[in-house]
């Protein structure tokens, strides 16, 4: 196997520059994203000496709590959610640097106070007023909590210090109501203070998308429609709703996966290559290939897409019950648990080229990966083996929980006779990297103090991905499934997304593990 002239490990001395000095203010402090990701990652961050030696968080959420209160609880959490994360001396010098206040995010006089209190740690801390705001809350908050920063002067950029908020999704629930939130930020911020987060660009996997394909000279010439017969981007969870019933039932897989994480796939899959890494840059061309997926009509909504609900199943030898008798699902739910689709990309680069989606829970596997199909060989001389058995070229993007990039390709089999089969090249990530510490959000805070907005999304970005969805969820609103339940809990979901490839000649590709 070929090596790496130097191994990057965890203990790695730090590679790129720290952040700057700041305060990040978290909206939902005591809630779960906070402890199962933020906290783990700072500490991560701060352990590959990433962050400024300048750098305190404020907690803000309803629970009343302490300082001391706040860092038990976060040392409870790294605990519990960051696997080798080992509280020594640094996580004392770390952890003193965490406050809290306790408060409603809808009460106007929390602003103020909020405001005094972050004078004070700037001053403590020599932040520089450098100041950013996390909302890890209800989606219902990220409009409010930023208008009523902003007329309390915390949105305000002046004598050289910044201002910036991170919104997670859902941002939005249809394409009205994220053009009604965009408005409502770009009322009190400028875009370049918006960091529009989607934790699959923190994947290390998604963004080697953009390496594979743009630090390589021998893909680019063949990625497009000459070479690529089609492309398959599975995004596979064993997982039920997993206690959030509440939200999905009113969201659904369309809705929770396809605008967001599956659109950054195609995207990064698809787009013509940057003129430099600049954050504008590639985002501009991430932005012109969602707007040149081919709007849906009614009819081809009915024809392209699909659409399914788990019943009840068997994993691991274990029975497991229907997605309706999941706590806070109405036991008649419409909702989907699982979609496939298959897009067309209007250019010259893809032009009928289909793009197959699909994502769904409590399937076999948990596995997220894009299938690059390239077209078949256009003969084969060897008698023994017909066209029909061979399998055309399919490069892998593994993106998770494997990790890497495969190639499968016809080989001689060995024998006196002149035999072919498929085999398979690999490129494991953690062969050559090991592994690293990370949550995936690690990248995108780190940007988030740097200023660099390249994996987030821009407001374009949002608004076209719901355009993609919109008349899909238009229709299956106006005409609701009659046939849910539809897949059994551990299958590869409902019999119509199979269909959808073998009208086309085509099938997807699966890995079980
Ligand atoms: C979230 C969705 O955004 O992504 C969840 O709300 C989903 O429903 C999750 O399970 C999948 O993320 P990952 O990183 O596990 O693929």
């Amino acid at each position: 196997m070929a090596q790496l002239a130097e191994k990057p490990t965890a203990a790695t001395p730090r590679i790129g520059k720290q952040g700057d000095p700041c305060v990040m203010v978290i909206f939902g402090a005591a809630g779960d994203l906070t402890a199962r990701m933020l906290i783990p990652s700072l500490y991560n961050l701060a352990r590959a000496d990433l962050l400024s030696k300048e750098f305190a968080v404020l907690g803000v959420a309803r629970t009343p709590m302490s300082d001391e209160d706040f860092r038990k609880k976060i040392l409870q959490d790294v605990k519990e959610y960051c696997g080798d994360c080992v509280a020594d001396a640094a996580w004392d010098h770390f952890s003193q640097r965490f406050y809290y206040f306790a408060g409603d995010f809808n009460d106007d006089k929390l602003y103020p106070q909020i405001k005094a209190h972050l004078g004070g740690i700037d001053r403590d801390h020599s932040t520089h007023g450098n100041f950013f705001y996390y909302m890890a809350t209800a989606p219902s908050f990220f409009g409010p909590i930023v208008e009523k920063l902003a007329a309390n002067g915390l949105m305000e950029q002046s004598n050289g210090h910044w201002r910036r908020v991170i919104v997670e999704k859902p941002f939005g629930h249809d394409l009205e109501s994220a053009k009604t939130l965009n408005q409502q930020l770009l009322k009190v911020a400028a875009e370049p203070q918006i960091y529009r987060i989607d934790h699959y660009l923190g994947k290390e996997t998604v963004q080697n998308i953009l390496a594979f394909r743009f630090a390589n000279g021998i893909f680019e010439p063949i990625w497009n429609r000459r070479y690529i017969d089609h492309v398959q981007i599975s995004v596979a969870e064993t997982v039920g709703v997993e206690g959030r019933g509440s939200y999905f039932d009113h969201a659904g897989s369309l809705r929770d996966m396809v605008p967001n994480h599956l659109m950054q796939l195609i995207s990064l899959t698809a787009m013509e290559p940057p003129i430099s890494f600049e954050a504008n840059a590639v985002r501009d061309e991430q932005a012109k290939i969602l707007h040149a997926i081919q709007p849906m009509s009614d009819e081809e909504v009915l024809s392209r897409s699909v659409r399914g609900q788990y019943g009840e199943g068997t994993f691991a030898g274990q029975r497991v019950p229907p997605y309706r008798f999941e706590p806070d699902v109405a036991p008649d739910s419409r909702t989907e648990t699982f979609v496939a689709m298959k897009l067309l990309i209007d250019n010259w680069r893809w032009a009928d080229v289909p793009f197959y989606l699909r994502t769904g829970k409590r399937l076999p596997a948990r596995n997220t990966h894009i299938v690059i199909q390239f077209r078949r060989a256009p003969f084969v001389l060897f008698r023994d083996t017909s066209v029909e058995h061979l399998m055309p070229n399919q490069l892998v993007l593994h993106i998770q929980p494997e990790e890497g990039i495969s190639l499968q390709f016809a080989a001689k089999v060995p024998g006196p006779v002149m035999r072919l089969g498929t085999v398979d090249m690999n490129f494991e990530y953690q062969q050559y990297f090991g592994k690293q510490p990370s949550t995936g959000y690690e990248r995108l805070l780190h940007d988030c103090m740097i200023g660099d907005q390249t994996l987030f999304q821009r407001a374009d970005m949002v608004e076209a991905g719901w355009s993609v969805v919109n008349p899909v969820l238009d229709l299956w609103k106006a005409l609701p499934p009659r046939n849910f339940p539809n897949y059994d809990s551990g299958t590869w979901g409902p019999k119509e997304a199979d269909e959808l490839l073998e009208r086309d000649g085509r099938r997807w590709r699966n890995f079980e593990q």
